[in-house]
């Protein structure tokens, strides 16, 4: 069976929104950082906002490629006002899991009918899962080396 155009241009499309989306709040986030950790946390923060930039432009790349319109919106932004860094890290990973669903339904979509997209789709959820590695790591305690659970959504 053909590759469902409609649906992938679709999906790409919602992942450049939550790319986008990610390089408001990682911008936002870096300029909310106090305290003695600032630098180099505003730092990793800045180099997020970047990557998600790329990762935007990618995905907006692989639309026209298909022929399709490339979004102009931005993704979900909600401002939950908690800037300790715990908790933006623990937004951060709740974030980052939506947009690493939508790569895992785009190789799903498109497996074995484009290897470009799926090998796009592949190297991508890779990037998005050490990123979110990153994360799980700066979010446990030291001399712990369990792996760090988010709390259960209701
Ligand atoms: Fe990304």
């Amino acid at each position: 069976m053909d590759l469902d155009k409609h649906k992938a241009i679709s999906l790409l499309n919602k992942i450049m929104e939550l790319e986008l989306a990610g390089v408001v709040r990682y911008t936002h986030y870096s300029l909310m950082v106090y305290g003695y950790s600032r630098i180099p946390v505003v730092e990793w923060l800045k180099t997020q906002a970047e990557e998600g930039l790329l990762h935007a432009h990618k995905a907006g790349e692989m639309v026209t490629l298909l022929g399709g319109y490339p979004s102009l919106s931005i993704g979900p932004l909600l401002e939950t006002h908690l800037h300790d860094l715990g908790d933006i890290l623990r937004e951060s990973l709740a974030n980052e899991s939506e947009a690493l669903a939508a790569y895992y339904q785009l190789l799903e979509l498109t497996q074995g009918k484009s290897v470009l997209l799926e090998d796009y789709a592949r190297s991508l959820i890779v990037q998005e899962e050490m990123h979110a590695d990153d994360v799980n790591k700066m979010l446990r305690r030291t001399g712990k080396t369990g792996v760090y659970e988010p709390p259960k959504q209701h």
